[in-house]
Parts: C-alpha cells; sequence; structure tokens
C-alpha cells in the first residue's frame, strides 16, 4: 500500500441499492477514500465489484472493526435490526452514518440498540437526492453532485466524526448542511413527505374515478408536473410516512383546514380569498425558483478552474482597485436607516454587496442605480423598514448575515435570514449571545448556525458586552442593533478589528468614545443622509501588493486605496519583512484615510508576528503564508483560530495547497509556522480553494513565482468577489485565465 493510500479512511457501506452504491461509486471516483460494499442480498456485492463501484467486498460483519465509517444505506425500517448486528464489532471511534430520510425513528432505533448512551461516532445523515431507477446497475456517480445533505448531530457526536463525514460528503459534490434531528423530519414533512402523498393521492383518485383513465388522455403540462413524483417507490414511501408519522400528520392536518378554506371559498364566490392564497403562493415560489437560479449560478461559477501561469515579466502600472466592501456593506445599510436620500460613489460591485443591497430592497429600502456607479438610497428611518415577505437569501456573504441580524433584531417585525451552504456552516451563536443580552430574539439551529429566525418582541437593556473574539461583524451588528433600539453600550474586544462601523456612525452625528480598551456608544435618535465616496479595496489591493512584492521586476501604483489603520496590518507585516511599498497622496474621504500605494518587488525575511494582529490582519493572513513561504528564514503567525470560520477553513486550505506547491508550511491549532524557501521557486500543480476567493486570489500570488503553471481549483468566485478581475489582471501583466 502506497503512503497515500494508507492515510485514507477505510468507508464500509452497508446496503448498495441506488443510494448507497452511488455514494460508493462517486466516493471510490474521488479517491479520498477506500471504499467497501456489503449487502444482505447475495451477489449484489459482487455486482458493485465487477462494475468497479467498490474496492472489495465484504462477506463477513466480523471484519467490521477494520473499518473507519459505516454507511448505513437501508430503509429506515430496517435501521435497527442492521444496528443491532453491528453493535458488538464496532470500535470507541467508529463512526456511524446513514442515508434515511426520516432522522427522528432512525435515532430511536439507535436508542433502542445502544441505549441513553450513543456512540460518538453516530451521527445520522440524508442526501437529498434520488432517482427514479434503483438497484446496483443504476448507480450513478454524479448522483450527489450539487445535492444537499443534511447531518443531524446528536449532542452525543464527536465534532471529528462529523468533520470527517462533511469531508466524504463533500467528496462525491454534496453541499453538507447541519440541522436538528426533530428540525429535519418537520423540514422533510413539508418538503418531500406531503407532496409525495399529494401525488400519490391526487393519480390514485383521478385514475379511479376516470373511466379506463380516459382523462390522462388529456391530462398536459400541469398534471404531469405536479404528478411526477406519485411515479417512486411505494414500499420506500410506505415506510416513509409510517416512520415519519407525527410530523407529516402535523403538516397534513395544516394543509386539510387550508384546502377546505379554498373549497369553501370557491363555494361561497369569494373571489378575494382565492386571490390573497394564490397571490402569496406565487411570490412564495418565485422566491424559491430565484434561490434556486442563484444557487445554480454560483455554484457552476465556483466550479470553474483558474489556471496561472508564472508572471512572464514585472507586474507594471497603475490601477485603481474596485470600492471596499465593508465599508460598501455598512454605507448602504446606515443609508437605508438614515433620513432622507443617501448618495454612495464606489459601492463595490461584488456579490457580497449586492447580496446586502438586494436584502434591503426586499425590507422596502428604493435604491436607485445611476449608469455612473452612484447608488441613490431613499431612508426608512431606523425602524421603518417593511417585514420581508419570504426569509432573506444572503448567499456566501457572512457580513450580510451578521450586520442585518443586527438591524433586524431591533424592528418591529418578524424575519429569517439563510445562506447557502458555506454560510450555513458559520458560527452565529456569537452573535445571538450579545443581541440576546441586549434583548432581541434570536433563534438559531441545535449546532448555533443559520437560519436566524428573528422574534420582535424585544425589550431593551444597556449593554455592557467583552466580545470574545475580535470580529468586526459582530461588533457591528451590535452596533447597529444599540443604534436601531435606542440602547447605550460599551464594548471590549480582545484585539482590535475594523471600525468602519464606528467611523460612519460618527460621521453621522453618533457619539463614540474610547475609554480604556472600551469602546462607549450613544446612539444618536435618528440619522442624516449619508453622502460618500467609497475607499478602494485594502484586502483587494494586498493581492497585487503581495504580488508584485514577489515578481522580478514589478513596479505598481494602487490609487485612492483605503488605508484605515485598523485595516493594516498585512502592510505592517509586509514592510517589517522587507516590502517596499510607499504610501503617498494620504487624504481623508468620509472619515476614512486613503491613500495611494507604490510597490516594488523586494527580498523578504521571515518574522514572528503576534495574536494582537490578528483582527487588522484577517483577510491577508492567506498571502502572508504565500510570502513567507518565498521569504530568507522561519516565519510565525500566532492567535489564527478565526480564520477557521471563514468562507473556508483557511488554515487547512492554505496548508494543503501549499505543501502540494512544495512549501514548507505547519499549521497546528492556532498558529502557522513557514520556513521560506528564499531563491528556490515553488512547483507547480493543482491546488483546490474550496470557492473561497480570498484563498484563490493567494494561490494566483502564488503562482507569479512558481517553475510551473497552477490550476486552482473551484476558483470561480474571484469573479464575484473582485468586480473587474480580469481586466485587472490583464492590465498589470499576470497571465491568467477562468476556465469554462
Ligand atoms: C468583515 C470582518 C471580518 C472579515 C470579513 C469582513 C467586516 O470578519 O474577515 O471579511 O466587514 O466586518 P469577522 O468579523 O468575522 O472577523
Amino acid at each position: 500500500m502506497t503512503q497515500a493510500t494508507s492515510a485514507l479512511p477505510r468507508v464500509l457501506i452497508v446496503g448498495l441499492g441506488l443510494i448507497g452504491a452511488s455514494f460508493a461509486k462517486a466516493l471510490r471516483l474521488s479517491r479520498s477514500a477506500q471504499v467497501f460494499g456489503m449487502d444482505a442480498q447475495p451477489g449484489v456485492a459482487e455486482r458493485a465489484l465487477e462494475l468497479g463501484i467498490i474496492d472489495a467486498r465484504v462477506d463477513s460483519i466480523e471484519t467490521v472493526p477494520e473499518f473507519d465509517v459505516l454507511l448505513l444505506a437501508v430503509p429506515v425500517l430496517a435501521m435497527g435490526s442492521v444496528l443491532r448486528s453491528l453493535q458488538p464489532y464496532l470500535r470507541a471511534d467508529t463512526v456511524i452514518s446513514d442515508v434515511g430520510s426520516v432522522k427522528g425513528r432512525v435515532v430511536d432505533a439507535a436508542r433502542e440498540v445502544f441505549g441513553d448512551d450513543l456512540p460518538a461516532g453516530f451521527v445520522p445523515g440524508h442526501p437529498i437526492a434520488g432517482a427514479e431507477r434503483s438497484g446496483v446497475d443504476a448507480a450513478k456517480a454524479d448522483l450527489f453532485d450539487r445535492h444537499l445533505l443534511i447531518l443531524t448531530p446528536l449532542p452525543s457526536s464527536d465534532p471529528a466524526a462529523v468533520a470527517l463525514l462533511t469531508r466524504l460528503w463533500q467528496a462525491v459534490g454534496a453541499e453538507v448542511v447541519s440541522m436538528s434531528v426533530a428540525r429535519h423530519d418537520e423540514v422533510l414533512a413539508a418538503t418531500s413527505h406531503l407532496p409525495h402523498l399529494l401525488a400519490f393521492s391526487l393519480v390514485d383518485t383521478l385514475a379511479r374515478e376516470s373511466d379506463n383513465r380516459e382523462i390522462f388522455r388529456y391530462a398536459a403540462g400541469g398534471f404531469r408536473d405536479f404528478t411526477r413524483i406519485a411515479a417512486s417507490d411505494p414500499t420506500m414511501w410506505h415506510d416513509v410516512f409510517l416512520a415519519n408519522r407525527d410530523a407529516t400528520l402535523g403538516v397534513l392536518r395544516r394543509f386539510q383546514s387550508d384546502l377546505e378554506n379554498l373549497a369553501g371559498a370557491i363555494e361561497r364566490g369569494e373571489g378575494k380569498t382565492l386571490l390573497d392564497v394564490f397571490g402569496r403562493a406565487k411570490s412564495a415560489r418565485d422566491y424559491f425558483t430565484q434561490i434556486l437560479q442563484s444557487r445554480q449560478r454560483h455554484s457552476d461559477d465556483t466550479r470553474r478552474n483558474l489556471i496561472v501561469a508564472p508572471a512572464p515579466a514585472g507586474l507594471q502600472g497603475t490601477l485603481a482597485v474596485p470600492g471596499d466592501r465593508s465599508i460598501s456593506h455598512r454605507a448602504v445599510i446606515l443609508a437605508a436607516l438614515a433620513e432622507g436620500d443617501s448618495h454612495i460613489r464606489g459601492f463595490g460591485e461584488n456579490d457580497d454587496n449586492r447580496t446586502t443591497l438586494e436584502a434591503l430592497r426586499k425590507l422596502g429600502v428604493v435604491i436607485d442605480e445611476a449608469d455612473d456607479g452612484e447608488i441613490r438610497v431613499q431612508g426608512r428611518g431606523l425602524t421603518g423598514l417593511q417585514a420581508p415577505d419570504s426569509p432573506l437569501y444572503l448567499g456566501q456573504s457572512a457580513t450580510s448575515m451578521r450586520l442585518l441580524a443586527g438591524v433586524l433584531s431591533a424592528q418591529p417585525f418578524a424575519s429569517e435570514l439563510i445562506g447557502d451552504a458555506s454560510l450555513n456552516q458559520r458560527p452565529m451563536a456569537r452573535l445571538q449571545v450579545p443581541l440576546a443580552e441586549l434583548g432581541a430574539h434570536l433563534e438559531l439551529t441545535a449546532s448555533g448556525t443559520a437560519p436566524i429566525l428573528i422574534q420582535p418582541g424585544q425589550q431593551w437593556q444597556p449593554l455592557d458586552y467583552d466580545l470574545p473574539m475580535a470580529s468586526a461583524q459582530v461588533k457591528s451588528a451590535i452596533l447597529l442593533a444599540a443604534l436601531c433600539a435606542g440602547v447605550p453600550v460599551r464594548l471590549t474586544e480582545p484585539a482590535p478589528s475594523r471600525d468602519h462601523t464606528e467611523r460612519l456612525l460618527a460621521e453621522l452625528g453618533c457619539r463614540l468614545e474610547s475609554r480604556g480598551n472600551a469602546l462607549v456608544f450613544a446612539p444618536a435618535s435618528q440619522l442624516p443622509p449619508l453622502n460618500l465616496d467609497v475607499p478602494g479595496d485594502f484586502s483587494l489591493a494586498a493581492v497585487h501588493l503581495a504580488a508584485a512584492t514577489l515578481v522580478p521586476g514589478s513596479d505598481l501604483t494602487l490609487t485612492s486605496v483605503g488605508v484605515n489603520p485598523s485595516r493594516l496590518g498585512f502592510l505592517d507585516i509586509l514592510k517589517d519583512m522587507g516590502g517596499s511599498v510607499v504610501m503617498s497622496n494620504i487624504r481623508d474621504q468620509g472619515g476614512e484615510p486613503v491613500a495611494d500605494l507604490r510597490v516594488r518587488c523586494a527580498p523578504l525575511k521571515g518574522g514572528s508576528y503576534g495574536t494582537h494582529l490578528s483582527g487588522r490582519t484577517i483577510d491577508e493572513f492567506p498571502l502572508l503564508f504565500v510570502l513567507a513561504a518565498l521569504a530568507d528564514g522561519e516565519s510565525c503567525f500566532a492567535g489564527l483560530g478565526e480564520l477557521r470560520f471563514k468562507e473556508s477553513d483557511r488554515l487547512t486550505r492554505m496548508l494543503e495547497g501549499l505543501r502540494l506547491l512544495g512549501a514548507d508550511i505547519e499549521v497546528t491549532d492556532e498558529d502557522v509556522r513557514v520556513r521560506g524557501r528564499v531563491g528556490q521557486p515553488l512547483d507547480g500543480g493543482i491546488v483546490d480553494c474550496a470557492g473561497d476567493p480570498r484563498v484563490a486570489l493567494a494561490f494566483m500570488v502564488a503562482a507569479q513565482v512558481t517553475r510551473r503553471p497552477v490550476i486552482i481549483r473551484n476558483a470561480g468566485r474571484v469573479l464575484g468577489a473582485y468586480p473587474g478581475f480580469s481586466a485587472a489582471v490583464g492590465q498589470l501583466g499576470y497571465a491568467v485565465t477562468l476556465e469554462d
């Protein structure tokens, strides 16, 4: 066995029907595990081996201790007996999961077998995917591609087991989300089980009523669309309804009563009731269509690869980077809360900023966008937003979610915030705790993540809060909630984080004071309109500062870049390492310092950088790891735990990618150590940024000075994160192509 394969987890799939066999096939193709299969029906595992779906067949249950992961792909009602037969052979660290569509019943079955002491490796799961065909021969390697996989971790579940299952499902292309068992069963009862019941029932009613099924000859699109799922497997669905009795009955009873109302309205000729119901339904369905399209677009974009060849010559020229993302979020939110019309120029036209802007529109804010890039926002006052008619979908943008959660937690209506798979994994309890202390009501999933449900009925009180982590998003959410609620707050942070919210609030007349290491905020009772030129985004400028530092012969000037000291950790470290950056033409723009930055290639040496810098440097660490890999000597960066909770786990992504390119890098829980290889270029190769644009940009910088080209997989979101990316890199002399 080679070094590489011996480290791969050994996964045994029990049950090689369509779902089990498709998972096996996709997992084997992904080369992320050794895949074994077992099936109670004679000949099935043999057939799977013949088809190349599994690496080996398992005939005896006694070999179960040899496997790291057991995936039970058997019917829900058979789960108890399968678990009972496996029980004597489980190791303490065996990871056990399943694919059943009802989770409460699976957990009950496990309790009957193990008692209340459930194994730490037990993490139920459910892929939201299927096909009309069944059996091992119908296995499809792309069955889970871009489909959701719901994990329902229990209080007893080991986070390492959750992480391993997440990796395996991601390897077969699934978007992994997590929720509680009860929520899963309710959600599935409403979105899957009830529609199947209705489809079966309608087809049955019509088929029994019509002579010789004549009626089907005339049934066109509507009937076909509505009843497609009535062709699903009756035995499996009979299992589902028996297993998910309570949740399906709950939603069925509600539906029956609504249907009765509609029947009554038709009987009485009440057109208004019909219009109300159909209008609400249409708007909900339009919203659903929009989410589906936006998911599709994002995942299509994400999957594109960036091919980067070493820079053919020095990077040269003058460039204005797009408007700052953090300031743009805050500017448009504060403009929406102001009285009167605000004008914002240089708004960051990136995906995340657009997400905030569209969410504000759904909250009733009128926003006009002029051709010259100026946006005009008609403010609605601090508590004048309108209740949205559906949940607000915020894509990948944590800043949109956290800042809007702050604002919405102080509005007089309920709202719900949801994100894509990556955002729905990110920690939100850090937000819920201080906002609850202030008097707001936020509900999260059992794992402390979105969807966030915000309820009105707040009882405000002044807040004195020590933030446990340096987070500008959490700090800003608290300030925005306090602003809308009119309550004073006092905050401390373990290390400084970006202070754009504070600066804009001060510009708009709020009182903010620093007392010792605390920030004391006294909100104004209303905000005047804002008139702002957004500074250039320092984080995007940093990409070019890093690349030009490495590429011999480079000489670049970046104009009108925001140089707020709370963002400049990267610049301080780069200069300390020997970088050559000159700042000129420093001026004030709406309370923010702005300057031109000239950067030239320079030799770098390693250094040691402590926790106090982490908040000011946060998004630029991936770039610094690249620079450190090419510097003279060793570099250490401490206190980087927060990097694990970004659009991806950036410590892991950078470790894996940079090692692949030949860098000498080590990562512990919170710290990174890099031994530079000055004078020796990195290798080329294929790295994966897992859809995280900042990681992609850091690899793009590394690829400027590699021996061979670098392919960055899943890098398409760079386009949405950096408007005008292709033109900018072309203009400065990078050799970058984005694959279709
Ligand atoms: C941001 C704050 C930082 C940063 C993010 C933008 C902001 O996140 O990483 O890209 O605009 O407030 P945290 O507050 O979670 O550290």
